[in-house]
């Protein structure tokens, strides 16, 4: 069984709130989305695996760590995952960007596969999927089902805020993905949007409606 770690560092918290605001606005909601995605790329970060190397200080020769060579892939589902793109790159610069589009259908939830454009290489990185709403869990378990189609073996879902709904989803569907989230809210409502929640995500960053 996939585990849920939930990050909840009093910084994430703090923005988190303003993020779920109404009164806050689309400028201010993109930036916050930002800042608390590259809070959590520290958490997701956690365990990747280092090596020892040599390195000279201007003092004398001495070993220290850094990471050993493992390589990453973020993969924002579109749209709403792409705001938390940057923040992530902020702390992991080097890793490539593949891009699933999908959306949900209004009607029966069910989502919609849109686009898909993955690095070269997926398989032999660590994926990271991101996108800040984890509701039914549609989008994120044909994601992941999408990349694991395409070679990805190693992978980690990080979203923002999610239903209860949506983490039973994922764990039943993806038991090898680790979910790790910010918050974990209530329940849906019956038009699958979560409460408390923050509203529509797309929506409120790029002020669509
Ligand atoms: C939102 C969100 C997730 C999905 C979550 O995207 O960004 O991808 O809904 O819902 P689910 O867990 O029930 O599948 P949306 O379909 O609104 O598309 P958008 O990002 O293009 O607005
Ligand atoms: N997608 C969103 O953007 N928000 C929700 O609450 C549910 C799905």
């Amino acid at each position: 069984m996939s585990r849920v770690i939930q990050v909840e560092h009093p910084l994430i918290l703090h923005k988190l709130a303003f993020i779920r605001s109404k009164n806050t606005g689309a400028k201010d909601f993109r930036e916050l989305v930002e800042e608390v995605s590259m809070l959590m790329a520290y958490e997701v970060t956690r365990d990747l695996a280092t090596e020892e190397v040599e390195i000279e200080t201007p003092i004398c020769k001495t070993k220290c760590k850094m990471l050993s060579g493992k390589k990453i892939a973020i993969v924002p589902i579109l749209r709403a995952g792409l705001g938390m793109v940057d923040g992530m790159l902020k702390l992991i610069p080097a890793a490539k960007i593949g891009h699933i589009g999908l959306y949900r259908d209004e009607e029966t939830l069910q989502p919609v596969e849109y686009f898909c454009k993955l690095p070269q290489d997926i398989a032999e990185r660590d994926v990271m999927v991101v996108d800040p709403m984890l509701a039914t869990g549609g989008s994120a378990a044909d994601a992941l089902t999408l990349l694991k189609k395409k070679g990805a073996k190693n992978l980690r879902l990080v979203c923002l805020i999610s239903s209860p709904e949506g983490i039973k989803l994922v764990q039943e569907t993806h038991p090898d993905v680790d979910i790790y989230v910010a918050g974990i809210d209530e329940r849906l409502n019956e038009k699958g949007y979560i409460i408390p929640g923050l509203g529509d995500a797309g929506d409120r960053l790029y002020g669509t409606k």
